[in-house]
């Protein structure tokens, strides 16, 4: 983290300039030549790794927030500050994003893994990309339970979280939403979020 603090201090906001789509995403050449690469990924092996601290990668979140409703798009600057205080997975598959995942641990031992973000680009959705973002995030913290927030009508979302929760042996429940900051769920309150928590089974090294 600290190694990454100091990385990061050596972007300035020219960094960021040079990859903000000056005329929105839809109009940027980098960003359709991404999405037209995306359309053509017929494969699933997927492979996970930890987003680094570069204006790079987070131009890699933010062409994945922009296709992935309802996920909020940000600047660039706010996804490295996001790669720097949370654990941020990105999902790829022939070396092209197509997923990320934030997740960050409570600051308790007893707290649970707050797994704020999970999208993956729709055009390879339903190959079991969300699937391996959350098990990676969740394999990171074996101890912990899992706390995530999800929209009613959100049902990609729903059955993934209780995919998650049978992958790993464990049980999910509704909690109140009042439980955990919103801040922690990655979530604004007033937009009829629920919580949930998936109970870890006993740890065994
Ligand atoms: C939710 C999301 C991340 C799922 O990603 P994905 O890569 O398509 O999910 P997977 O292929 O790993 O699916 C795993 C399981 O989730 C469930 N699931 C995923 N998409 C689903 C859908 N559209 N409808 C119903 N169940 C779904 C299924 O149980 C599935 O298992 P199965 O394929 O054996 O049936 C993706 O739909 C997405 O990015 N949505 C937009 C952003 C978002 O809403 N994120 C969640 C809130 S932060």
């Amino acid at each position: 983290m600290t190694c990454w603090k100091s990385q990061m201090q050596l972007h300035n906001a020219n960094d960021y300039d040079g990859l903000e789509p000056p005329l929105g995403l839809s109009r940027d050449p980098e960003f359709l030549r991404w999405a037209t690469r995306v359309q053509a990924i017929s494969s699933s092996a997927v492979s996970i790794r930890e987003a680094s601290p570069v204006p790079l990668d987070g131009r890699r979140m933010k062409d994945l927030q922009f296709v992935c409703s309802p996920i909020s798009v940000r600047s660039i600057e706010e996804n490295l500050s996001t790669i720097v205080e949370c654990l941020v997975l990105m999902a790829e598959i022939d070396n092209v994003h197509v997923g990320f995942c934030v997740s960050s641990p409570g600051v308790q031992d007893s707290d649970p893994l707050f797994v704020q973000v999970v999208a993956v680009a729709p055009d390879v959705q339903g190959r079991g990309v969300g699937l391996a973002l959350l098990a990676a995030a969740v394999q990171r913290e074996p101890r912990r339970d899992i706390a995530l927030a999800t929209q009613d009508d959100n049902v990609a979302a729903r059955s993934l979280n209780e995919k998650l929760a049978k992958s790993i042996g464990a049980k999910i429940r509704k909690v109140s939403l009042s439980n955990y900051r919103g801040s922690d769920l990655g979530i604004q309150r007033g937009l009829g979020y629920r919580a949930w928590v998936i109970q870890r089974p006993p740890f065994e090294p």
